[in-house]
């Protein structure tokens, strides 16, 4: 489905190494670029466009996101943190979101969450947003990307294992799944 739609992403992130193993070769007809503080003006239409299954997938709440939670989104500290978003190359509307923060502690570690809008979805989009979040891995010091997924959103789990991440149940918490990948690893994208 991916391939439908003419390829468009312009990169504006410093020059890291090459992604090493979760690159599908395959581009969306999103540009993807560094969310900034001024795309805080997107958010309200690209929420309109989120179900409220999507949003509770990503936000682990149905609850609407507040103004100030949304401007919090778009102002993060870019040593700690790469936050991309997909736009569309035409008026710039925004098409999905993701986010890689470091964790704090001695390993190497960022998790990650993106949201694609639900009318976007099987377009590649996610897909060359976690390329991306891999890509900007190494300029905050993250090796392992991980990130919590509810047990029941099968369709985050399908895609995490395409992009090549390991599966494993929270030891903590029986409802959430965790998907881990360590950036370098030779992994199989198909
Ligand atoms: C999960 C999500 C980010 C995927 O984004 P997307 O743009 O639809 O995914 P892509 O089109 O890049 O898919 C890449 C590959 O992942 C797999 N995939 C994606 N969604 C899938 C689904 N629902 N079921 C099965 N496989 C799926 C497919 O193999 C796909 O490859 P294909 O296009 O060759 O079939 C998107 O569905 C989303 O935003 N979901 C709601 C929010 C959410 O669950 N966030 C996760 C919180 S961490």
């Amino acid at each position: 489905m991916a391939g439908s739609v003419a390829a468009h992403i312009g990169w504006e992130m410093p020059a890291t190494p090459p992604l090493p193993s979760l690159a599908s070769g395959r581009l969306p007809a999103a540009r993807i670029r560094r969310l900034r503080p001024e795309d805080e003006r997107l958010y309200p239409d690209f929420l309109a466009h989120v179900s409220a299954e999507d949003r509770r997938f990503r936000f682990f709440s149905a609850a609407e996101l507040t103004p100030h939670q949304i401007s919090r989104f778009t102002r993060y500290d870019p040593a700690s943190a790469v936050a991309l978003a997909a736009v569309s190359p035409d008026d710039g509307a925004l098409w999905g979101v993701a986010r890689l923060h470091r964790l704090d502690g001695p390993v190497r570690e960022g998790e990650f969450a993106v949201l694609v809008r639900t009318d976007m979805k099987g377009h590649g989009i996610g897909r060359a947003l976690m390329e991306g979040l891999c890509r900007g891995a190494p300029t905050i010091g993250v090796e392992r990307v991980v990130g919590l997924i509810l047990s029941e959103n099968a369709g985050m789990m399908a895609f995490a294992r395409e992009l090549g991440f390991d599966l494993t149940q929270d030891p903590a918490d029986p409802n959430l799944v965790r998907a881990s990948a360590r950036l370098g690893e030779n992994r199989q994208a198909a």
